[in-house]
C-alpha cells in the first residue's frame, strides 16, 4: 500500500500595507490592497480564506520605511509604489476578523529587538482571549536601520546579539504565559474571588536585557503562549528557530537550496530535545495560476506590468542594507568588483537558476523582485504547479506555503478556484478543518487537544500546573532564595 501523503499546510501571506510583495500593483484595476485601513475588507478576506479551509492568514509587519536605495534615508523611491509604506499594526485586526470566522488562525509579526516582552505579552493574551485561540507570533528580530533610528538608536544592535536578547525575551514571555497564573487560578478560585490569590505570582524575571517583576497582568488565554512561529535564517536564526519556533517560514528559490536549511533545522531541533518532524516549515512562494499554462504566463506578464521598479529596487535595499543607486544601469553585478561581496553572491544565487546569459543588472533585479519579492515563483495550470508543489514537499521536506499575492485578493482567489481542487483530488490538501472551532495549535498541528505548547518544547518548563503550590520551574533556587 501506498504511505498516505503528507497534507500540506496553506497559510495567505499578506500585510497590512496598500503593497506588499508587490509594489506598484495598488494601480491594477483588480487589486483592493488599498482598502487595507478598512475593517470590513479584512473580515470578508478572512471568511473567503476560511471558506476555502486555509489554515492561517499569515501578516508580515515592519517597524520603519525602505529607505536605503538613493539614500541614505530616503523614501522618495519608496513612496510611489506604496512598497510596504504606510503599513498598519496588523494585531489591531484580528478580534475583528476572528468574530467573522470560527476556525482560520492568524499570524502575527512582532520584534523582539522594539518591545518590551510584558507589553507584547499582553497584547497577545488579550488577542488570544478574543480569537479563542487563534492567534500565533511570528518572531522576528527585525532588520531595517529605519526602524532602529525610530526607536532612538543610531543604527541596528548587532545581528548575533539580536538573537541573544531574543532568547531571553522568549524566556520572560513564557514565565508570563505559563508560570504567572496557575492554571486552574480562575476557574477554580475561592467563593467570591474572581481569582486564586494564591494561583498569581510574580515572575521576578531579572536577566541581563529585562527585569520583569510581573505578575503578568492578563488571566491566562486559551494556547497561553501563542503559537509561535519563526522567519530568519542566518545561523543565528536558524538556532533560535530549532529551540524555539513550533513552524518557521523560510524563503528560497529553489526546493533544492531550501533542503540544507530545513535539515539544519530539524537536526538542532532534535539535539535540544525535540521531534523534529512537530516542527512545521513552510516556503513562501508565488503562485499565479489559471486554466492553462498560457494563461497564467499571460496573467503574469500582466501584472508585472504594473509593478514598480524602483520599488522594487528599495525592497532589496532594505532587505540587503545595499543601496543599488549608486551603480549604473547595465553594470551586471555578477562581475562587478566594486559590488559588496553579499549583492554578488546574492545575485550569483539568482543568476545560477535563470536562464543563461540574462544580464544581472538592476532592470533584471528590479524584475526579479517585482512580484512576490525574494520566494519561488510557480506560473502554470493548476497541474503544473500542484506538481511542483509536490517537488518541493518531496525535495525540501517542508510541509507547506505561505502563499503571497501579486494581487489581493484575486491571487487568492486564483488559488481557491484553480489549485485547492487539483491539490485535494491528488489527497494533499484537508476538506475541512482538523478541529473546526478549535485553537490555531490544534489546527496546525492536526490534533485535538493540543491546545498548548508540547511538553518538549522549553517553554514547557514554566507550567504552573492546576494542584502544584509554585510553578516546579520556581523551585528551583537562585542563590538560595525562591524565585
Ligand atoms: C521568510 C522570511 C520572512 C520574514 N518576515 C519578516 C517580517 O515580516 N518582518 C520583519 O521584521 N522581519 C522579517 N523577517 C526577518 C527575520 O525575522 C530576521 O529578523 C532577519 O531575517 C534577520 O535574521 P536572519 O539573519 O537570521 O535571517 C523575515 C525573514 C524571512 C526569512
Amino acid at each position: 500500500m501506498s504511505q498516505p501523503k503528507k497534507q500540506l499546510i496553506i497559510n495567505a501571506f499578506a500585510m497590512q500595507a496598500p503593497g506588499h510583495l508587490n509594489p506598484g500593483l495598488f494601480k491594477y484595476p483588480a487589486d483592493k490592497g488599498s482598502k487595507y485601513n478598512d475593517i470590513k475588507y479584512w473580515m470578508a478576506l478572512a471568511q473567503k480564506l476560511e471558506a476555502a479551509k486555509f489554515h492561517a492568514i499569515f501578516f508580515a509587519d515592519v517597524l520603519g520605511g525602505y529607505d536605503v536605495y538613493k539614500g541614505p534615508a530616503n523614501l522618495e523611491p519608496t513612496i510611489p509604489g506604496a512598497t510596504q509604506f504606510p503599513i498598519n499594526d496588523p494585531l489591531y485586526s484580528i478580534p475583528a476578523m476572528a468574530a467573522a470566522t470560527s476556525s482560520i488562525g492568524f499570524g502575527v509579526t512582532a520584534s523582539t529587538t522594539y518591545e518590551s516582552p510584558y507589553m507584547l505579552a499582553r497584547k497577545f493574551s488579550t488577542v488570544d482571549q478574543l480569537s479563542n485561540g487563534r492567534v500565533a507570533w511570528n518572531i522576528v528580530t527585525s532588520y531595517l536601520d529605519s526602524a532602529a533610528r525610530n526607536f532612538g538608536l543610531d543604527t541596528q544592535i548587532e545581528h548575533d546579539e539580536r538573537y541573544r536578547i531574543a532568547h531571553e525575551y522568549l524566556e520572560v514571555t513564557y514565565k508570563l504565559w505559563e508560570g504567572s497564573w496557575r492554571d486552574d487560578a480562575v476557574t477554580a478560585a475561592p467563593k467570591g474571588s474572581y481569582a486564586d490569590p494564591k494561583g498569581v505570582r510574580q515572575i521576578n524575571h531579572k536577566g541581563k536585557h529585562f527585569t520583569v517583576p510581573g505578575p503578568h497582568i492578563c488571566e491566562p488565554s486559551p494556547q497561553r503562549t501563542p503559537f509561535l512561529f519563526q522567519a530568519g535564517t542566518s545561523s543565528a536564526g536558524k538556532k533560535f528557530a530549532a529551540t524555539h519556533a513550533e513552524a518557521i517560514f523560510l524563503n528560497g528559490h529553489t526546493a533544492e537550496l531550501v533542503r540544507p536549511s530545513v535539515d539544519s533545522i530539524r537536526a538542532q531541533a532534535k539535539d535540544f530535545g525535540r521531534d523534529p518532524q512537530s516542527i512545521k516549515i513552510v516556503a513562501g512562494l508565488l503562485v499565479i495560476v489559471a486554466e492553462t499554462d498560457e494563461k497564467a504566463a499571460e496573467k503574469f506578464e500582466l501584472l508585472a506590468s504594473y509593478g514598480d521598479r524602483e520599488g522594487a529596487l528599495a525592497l532589496f535595499g532594505g532587505w540587503s542594507g545595499y543601496d543599488l543607486g549608486k551603480y549604473d544601469d547595465d553594470q551586471d553585478f555578477r562581475f562587478l568588483d566594486t559590488a559588496p561581496p553579499a549583492v554578488r553572491s546574492m545575485v550569483n544565487h539568482w543568476a545560477s537558476n535563470s536562464p543563461q546569459g540574462t544580464k544581472w543588472n538592476k532592470k533584471t533585479i528590479a524584475e526579479h523582485l517585482i512580484l512576490g519579492g525574494n520566494g519561488a515563483k510557480l506560473i502554470g495550470s493548476p497541474k503544473t504547479v500542484a506538481d511542483e508543489l509536490e517537488r518541493w514537499v518531496e525535495v525540501a521536506d517542508v510541509d507547506g506555503f505561505n502563499f503571497s499575492y501579486a494581487s489581493v485578493p484575486e491571487t487568492f482567489e486564483d488559488i481557491i478556484e484553480h489549485l485547492l481542487p487539483e491539490l485535494r483530488r491528488r489527497g494533499l490538501f484537508w476538506d475541512d478543518y482538523a478541529v473546526p472551532g478549535g485553537t490555531l495549535r490544534e489546527n496546525y498541528l492536526g490534533v485535538k487537544g493540543n491546545t498548548r505548547l508540547s511538553d518538549t518544547h522549553p517553554g514547557a518548563k514554566y507550567f504552573w500546573k492546576a494542584g502544584e503550590e509554585i510553578p516546579a520551574y520556581a523551585k528551583e533556587s537562585v542563590n538560595g532564595t525562591l524565585q
